[in-house]
């Protein structure tokens, strides 16, 4: 089993957040010996902004953890479907009636998964072949291949479609099989030794064993959804960004990251300033200082991460009060620079060069 590691990746690699438990792992799926072993296991948070707008619905988060098993060229695909579906229904106790798989169905590169489908087949799951929707790699370059994926139904009543058809089937384990490496032109080179990668996210395992509707009803979520509500009465899709966007945003903090104008700085900057745009919507005297200090550790607590709530709360506190200060600025600059017209990309990159006002902060202004 591996510790996880930071959000931040140690290669300083490709990508600037860990958006999969594979990633701290790459050279070893490219071939490297791990000094734990061929089998691995492990839980990392991970970090998706490609999700970003689908937040507040019921299963999208911006942080989350990855549950993930490891094959270093040890046992293949079709092994670990099979250990995934004993321990989906006998483990999980997920109704073997309630899941679905989906199966790389061939492109112009590299022909169907066959052994996958046959797999399911024996194991007398439903299965559907799709093609992007089952190619997985972390970055345009290196180690990627075929993915079959769990889905388990989340609807009232008997499941309904497939996957592709139907929202309320949800993904819940994706088991990558490892056989290529990408280059810079596109080509596949087969990976000398093939390994196998998965990965489950914690929060929808949760909400599926707890029998929830969604992620935010399952136990993980229970301090914010309980707080929050108290402290500001917002509605329901705003309650949930607030505490998707707040919750990363501290992990984020946790692990180093400082507001910036750049890069993963900026990332932290947008999640913040998107939750504060709707904490203030109808009501700009709330302010994050309204958070306990007990809901920052308990927050702390679940990522592992051992940075104190005291220093999360200022920044969180600089970081609103810089916000407010550019709004004030930007209302005002706005009163007086009114050209009568729609604003063009020109006047967007004057009010930001000059006055540093961000185009999505004048769009947000003028709405
Ligand atoms: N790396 C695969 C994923 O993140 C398992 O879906």
């Amino acid at each position: 089993m591996l510790q996880g590691s930071s959000l931040v990746p140690s290669d300083g690699g490709q990508v600037l957040f860990t958006t999969a438990g594979m990633h701290p792992l790459t050279r070893y799926l490219e071939g490297f010996s791990h000094p734990r072993g061929r089998r691995l296991t492990g839980v990392q948070r991970c970090l998706r902004t490609t999700d970003l707008d689908e937040v507040g619905d019921n299963c999208h988060l911006t942080v989350f953890q990855m549950l993930g098993s490891w094959s270093l060229g040890d046992y293949q695909g079709p092994q670990s479907l099979r250990w995934g579906y004993q321990l989906t229904v006998d483990g999980f106790g997920i109704g073997r009636d309630r899941l679905h798989a989906t199966v790389f169905g061939g492109d112009e590169q590299v022909g169907p998964d066959i052994q996958s489908l046959q797999t399911w087949t024996e194991l007398g799951v439903p299965v559907e072949l799709t093609t992007g929707d089952n190619w997985w790699s972390n970055s345009p370059t290196g180690p990627c291949g075929p993915d079959s994926e769990i889905f388990a139904w989340t609807g009232d009543g008997a499941p309904q479609g497939t996957p592709g058809t139907d929202e309320r089937w949800m993904e819940l384990w994706n088991h990558v099989t490892m056989r290529y490496r990408r280059h810079a032109d596109g080509s596949l080179e087969p990976l000398p030794q093939p390994s196998v990668d998965t990965g489950m996210g914690l929060e929808r395992l949760l909400m599926i064993v707890q029998g929830k509707p969604s992620l935010f009803d399952s136990d993980v979520f229970q301090p914010w959804m309980s707080t929050l509500p108290g402290l500001w009465q917002p509605d329901q899709r705003s309650l949930r960004l607030l505490a998707d966007h707040l919750r990363a945003s501290i992990v984020i903090i946790g692990d180093g990251v400082r507001p910036s104008n750049a890069g993963r700085g900026y990332v932290l900057r947008r999640l913040l300033r998107r939750a504060l745009t709707v904490l203030w919507r109808g009501d700009s005297t709330r302010t994050l200082d309204d958070l306990p200090a007990s809901l920052l550790e308990h927050t702390l607590a679940q990522f592992g991460q051992e940075q104190g709530s005291g220093p999360v709360s200022d920044m969180l506190r600089t970081e609103e009060q810089r916000f407010a200060g550019l709004l004030t600025r930007g209302r005002k600059v706005l009163t007086q620079f009114s050209p009568g017209r729609p604003l063009t990309e020109d006047d967007l990159r004057y009010l930001h060069q000059t006055h540093g006002l961000p185009p999505e902060l004048v769009t947000e202004l003028l709405a």
